[in-house]
């Protein structure tokens, strides 16, 4: 069966989805507005091409709840959102930057209910182009283009750091073994800074070429994309597409604790107990992949000392360690831990939803 926009519009538990067809290129434009009870919604932009347009809706639905909970975990007063740009195959370079620009005077058109940071398929050149035309992108310095890809990086590492402590008594990278699923944005400075640490690194990418290159940069193991649940590993970071975590993947797993920077790693919350069951640590995606959204509101807010900067990024891992020790009193999965402390943030500082009162 496939599910039309008015069927998922329904089933959607957010606010509002802003639509928009841009005819010179036939991409879909979806700007996906979950919760603003904090603010106005801030999320990143994601370009990609779908089977289907309403594949791309779906995603930016999705995403946009992530960053409901992750501003909301963090403490930062955006609301959540995500923007999905559905992209023909074959846009070209040319087609692209026009499709940029006029995504451009669509957030002009929102006057600042969405503001906007990379994500994938989008670069820290897009954001300084959509920041010149719109004034609505989170955190550029100067109108230059930023890379929250590093600073998210650093988050994860102190995030798998806060799990090797938890699951196995000390935070030592030597002699574990990392398996770094997706060497992009944030997989490949990841990979650097878990060499740097002394772990052993698995590398895999759809694109083998990727994987290649952290491998020639860093060391490690090129595993082929179609192997990678054959890999024993002590730490399993996705750091690429979502929903890697489900039922089928889950019994397959060979691993201690999955802690990477991908969005929706979960393909529902109901994995979350699989997990917990099989005994495997689970660092709630949201929490540990908000380096970027941290550091880059932070800047946002007119930081800039990058010393600061950092030590904010670092405290996920001390959110993390206290989630992961909450969660193992209660006998729950790190993923309920990490709910209820969002949830607190959005009821003690969310003013009533749109429309009430
Ligand atoms: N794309 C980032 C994420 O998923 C969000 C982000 C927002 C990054 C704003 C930079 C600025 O967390």
């Amino acid at each position: 069966m496939t599910r039309g926009f008015l069927d998922v519009t329904e089933a959607w538990n957010g606010e509002s989805v802003v639509t928009a067809f841009d005819s010179a290129t036939g991409a879909w434009i979806f700007v996906a507005l979950h919760d603003t009870r904090l603010g106005p919604a801030a999320g990143g932009t994601r370009m990609a091409s779908y089977p289907a347009p309403v594949d791309g809706l779906i995603d930016a639905m999705r995403l946009a709840e992530g960053m409901t909970w992750k501003w909301a975990g963090v403490g930062v007063r955006f609301g959540g959102g995500k923007a999905v740009i559905a992209i023909p195959d074959d846009l070209g370079d040319e087609a692209r930057a026009g499709l940029v620009d006029r995504y451009a005077a669509h957030l002009v058109s929102l006057r600042g209910a969405f503001q906007t940071g990379v994500d994938m398929g989008t670069t820290p050149e897009d954001m300084a182009r959509i920041g010149a035309i719109s004034g609505y992108a989170v955190g550029l310095v100067d109108g230059k283009p930023g890379d929250p890809g590093p600073y998210t990086a650093r988050g994860v590492l102190a995030g798998i750091r806060a799990a090797l402590e938890h699951r196995f008594g000390e935070a030592n990278f030597g002699g574990r073994a990392v398996l770094v699923q997706g060497l992009g944005d944030v997989g490949f400075p990841l990979a650097g800074l878990l060499a740097e640490a002394g772990a052993t690194l698995h590398l895999t990418d759809l694109r083998e070429e990727a994987a290649r290159r952290a491998q020639t940069r860093f060391g490690g193991t090129v595993i082929p994309a179609d192997g990678m649940w054959e890999v024993d590993a002590d730490v399993y970071a996705p750091c690429a597409v979502g929903a890697t975590l489900n039922p089928d993947t889950i019994p397959r797993l060979r691993c201690g604790i999955v802690a990477g920077s991908a969005n929706n790693q979960l393909l529902s919350d109901a994995d979350a107990e699989r997990l917990r069951a099989r005994g495997i640590l689970y660092a709630p995606d949201y929490v540990i992949n908000a380096g970027g959204a941290v550091a880059f509101s932070a800047i946002h807010r007119g930081e800039r000392d990058e010393t600061r900067l950092r030590a904010r990024v670092d405290e996920i891992g001390s959110s993390l360690r206290e989630m992961f020790e909450e969660a193992a009193g209660a006998g729950e999965s790190p993923l309920h831990a990490a709910r209820r402390r969002a949830r607190r943030f959005l009821d003690a500082h969310g003013g009533p939803p749109p429309g009430a009162g």
